[in-house]
């Protein structure tokens, strides 16, 4: 079955579960959620061609929090629009292996504001619930769960304009949530966020998350915020996007976002990513120069 709008987008349910050659470490499980062949996404644009992804081949494991970094314009969010559906693949396959017919595949956060304005944060949280014809028991239940847990009991009627933006993420996170999708797609979700929000809300989502293990795919141009989340990092390409790395992150669960930068590993490890990241950075500004190595 596929409820994907994307034709080269399909959902494998019953399909035998593909095994990760490479598990990555502190996943729950070493089945595919998500199987991504050869992927290449080219855009024309003002007779222009430009090639954002290029033959991308990755597993990503079920239950596991998956980050992306790379360096801007590399095709990361383009690659997350495919997963979400929101783009067609110029070639190449997704497949995402679904549990349940009955919940969405995917659930979206974006860097901005990814909440209607004109509705309340509960309305905003039990936005996908009540499209899905939801018994009303079952979405208070749910909604106040997750209000609880992000801290929005309090303003559960009050409006995004009304909330600090930390709030406002927290209301998508709570949304994402409620809805119970199979994978959880985000976006530099924290980027706008002051360094002590941002380390607040890196906690909460990952209590959220420890509850309820969904596979997560999580871009990020932070290299710390990645390590202090991630099972896996994944190091992209300067543009066309392709898997420069996969680095495995090493610590338990459940991870206290302060005392890990404390672990002496955690340092090594933001240095490897870094190492990796580096000449992807300096490609990227030569592309943008237009001084590149012979890209598109
Ligand atoms: N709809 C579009 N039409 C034309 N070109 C596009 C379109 N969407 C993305 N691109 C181009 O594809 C490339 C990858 O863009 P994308 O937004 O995926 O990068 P990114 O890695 O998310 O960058 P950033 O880190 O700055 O968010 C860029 O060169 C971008 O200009
Ligand atoms: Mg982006």
């Amino acid at each position: 079955m596929t409820n994907l709008v994307n034709e080269s987008i399909e959902s494998v349910t019953g399909a035998p579960k593909a095994m990760l050659s490479t598990p990555g470490l502190g996943t729950n499980s070493r089945d595919a959620k998500i199987r991504i062949q050869d992927l290449t996404k080219t855009f024309d644009s003002r007779g222009k061609t430009i090639q954002a992804i290029d033959t991308l081949n990755l597993d990503i494991a079920a239950g596991s929090f998956f980050v992306i970094v790379g360096p801007s314009g590399c095709g990361k969010t383009t690659l997350l629009r495919m997963l979400a559906g929101l783009e067609k693949p110029s070639s190449g396959r997704i497949e995402i292996d679904q549990d349940q017919t009955d919940r969405p595949t995917n659930s979206m956060i974006f860097q901005g504001d990814s909440i209607f304005p004109w509705m309340t944060v509960w309305r905003n949280a039990a936005y996908g619930l009540q499209m899905r014809g939801v018994p009303k028991e079952q979405i208070r239940d749910t909604v106040g769960y997750y209000l609880d847990k992000t801290g929005l009991t309090p303003f559960a009627n009050s409006y995004p304009h009304q909330l600090s933006g930390g709030m406002r993420q927290r209301v998508s996170i709570a949304r994402a949530f409620s809805n119970d999708p199979e994978i959880l797609l985000m976006d530099e979700p924290f980027s706008a966020l002051d360094e002590q929000n941002k380390t607040l809300l890196q906690g909460e989502l990952l209590k959220i998350w420890d509850e309820t293990k969904k596979t997560v795919v999580f871009i990020t141009h932070s290299v710390d915020e990645a390590v202090t989340l991630g099972d896996r990092v994944m190091i992209m390409s300067s543009r066309p996007g392709q898997v420069k790395d996969l680095i495995d992150i090493p610590f338990e669960r459940p991870r206290d976002v302060l005392h890990l930068r404390k672990e002496p590993e955690y340092g090594e490890i933001v240095y490897r990513i870094w190492g990796s990241l580096r000449a992807e950075v300096d490609a990227a500004a030569r592309l943008q120069s237009g001084n590149g190595r012979g890209k598109k």
